[in-house]
């Protein structure tokens, strides 16, 4: 039984892909080829360890971002969607360098999918979709990898994910590390993704949650990827990296790391070694069904990010915290940080009651409203079946 919350739904696939399809022929005056769809994410434990060659553990959320595609031989690209300002140009100007903001995402994709040697000869898509924006729920991987499907539904997709992480990282601008692009494509529902960047291995890793729930609260604290606080986290890790002469802070030990004499570049490389470690004792505790051990790996997950790497907010802070007192069995910040949402992980008859307890807090700290999803474990990107 879904518990009783208010929250942000995510929707049924085959409606929105009816209606994203109704808006495409609005905007363009015909119907599209194909509709694809690709989930949001929540990273269960494994942050900013993506981009020094660790482990993630993220679930895709029911939550989805549609794209409509038709494909044109032109070379010209026209963009549009209902939460933003569309786009026009030609696949010339979506190259590194080429567009801002939204267009950069869902267009960056189709340039380099054509570089893949994958791509079409131009396109007009229409977008729309349930994933929060600016939540740390990847709303932009989704949107990239919904585009990627319906452009090549039958691409490999260790293909359509390098595609769409040159997307984000060379034309968006956004320095981030994959794990959000390989969980859109590679989610297996009632699992989370087990992701090996040392390797690029991956493991789908069932999550038996019965009776549990996946808890989402969005501080509604807006944060941008391509704003500084990301890239300087990533520069103190490849210099902490480089003091110590390893390829990736994969291969550091804790002890050389609690050598290094930067206060600030210590405490950064701590928190990557010691969350790497942590993925692994999660997955562990998952697979032994120990909630009390997950909920220890949470916490100093949690305490990590606030102290060392510095990522966490008052208001994540907060709703972690007042998470687990309200009867929540694990609680953590997820994603980039510096805002976006927590993850709680609790027991179906407590949802309603920690979602009501993080919502009075906020507003004793005078915070923002939040807003909660439930986060059913759910699949990967592909094709929605357009009705005839
Ligand atoms: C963002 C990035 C990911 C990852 C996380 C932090 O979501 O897109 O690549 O680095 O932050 O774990």
């Amino acid at each position: 039984m879904q518990p009783q919350v208010d929250q942000v739904e995510p929707g049924v696939p085959e409606e929105l892909a009816a209606s994203v399809r109704r808006a495409f022929e609005e905007s363009y005056g015909g119907p599209p080829a194909r509709v694809g769809r690709a989930p949001g994410r929540v990273n269960l434990i494994g942050e900013h360890t993506d981009y020094n060659g660790g482990l993630v553990l993220p679930v895709a959320l029911p939550h989805a971002t549609y794209a409509a595609l038709a494909p044109r031989t032109d070379g010209r690209v026209r963009i549009d969607s209902r939460q933003a300002e569309p786009w026009e140009g030609t696949l010339d100007d979506l190259a590194p360098g080429g567009p801002s903001g939204w267009a950069a995402y869902a267009g960056g994709v189709l340039w380099a999918l054509r570089e893949a040697g994958l791509g079409v000869e131009g396109a007009d898509v229409y977008v729309d979709g349930t994933v929060p924006l600016g939540a740390g729920l990847s709303s932009s991987a989704a949107l990239e990898c919904a585009v990627a499907v319906a452009v090549a539904p039958d691409a490999d997709r260790a293909d359509l994910a390098a595609a769409c992480i040159r997307a984000e990282t060379e034309v968006a601008g956004a320095p981030t590390g994959g794990m959000d692009q390989h969980v859109a494509l590679l989610a297996r529902e009632g699992h989370a993704l087990l992701i090996d960047f040392g390797s690029d291995e991956t493991r789908q890793v069932p999550l038996d949650l019965a009776g549990r729930t996946l808890l989402v609260t969005d501080t509604r604290v807006s944060h941008a990827l391509t704003d500084g606080g990301y890239g300087s986290r990533r520069d103190d890790c490849e210099e902490a990296a480089r003091l110590l002469g390893v390829p990736s802070l994969r291969e550091a030990t804790l002890d050389a790391v609690e050598g290094i004499a930067d206060e600030r570049v210590r405490r950064r490389a701590r928190h990557v070694v010691t969350e790497i470690a942590r993925v692994t004792e999660t997955v562990d505790a998952l697979e032994r069904g120990d909630w009390d051990a997950v909920g220890a790996t949470f916490r100093r997950s949690q305490a990590s990010m606030r102290d060392d790497f510095e990522i966490s907010t008052p208001e994540l802070d907060a709703a972690v915290a007042i998470a687990v007192e309200a009867g929540a069995l694990a609680a953590r910040m997820t994603g980039g940080g510096f805002g976006g949402s927590s993850v709680a992980i609790v027991p179906d008859e407590r949802v309603a009651a920690v979602a009501r307890a993080i919502d009075a807090a906020f507003v004793l700290e005078g915070f923002r409203a939040p807003a909660h999803l439930v986060a059913t474990p759910s699949g990967g990107a592909g094709l929605v079946p357009l009705p005839a």
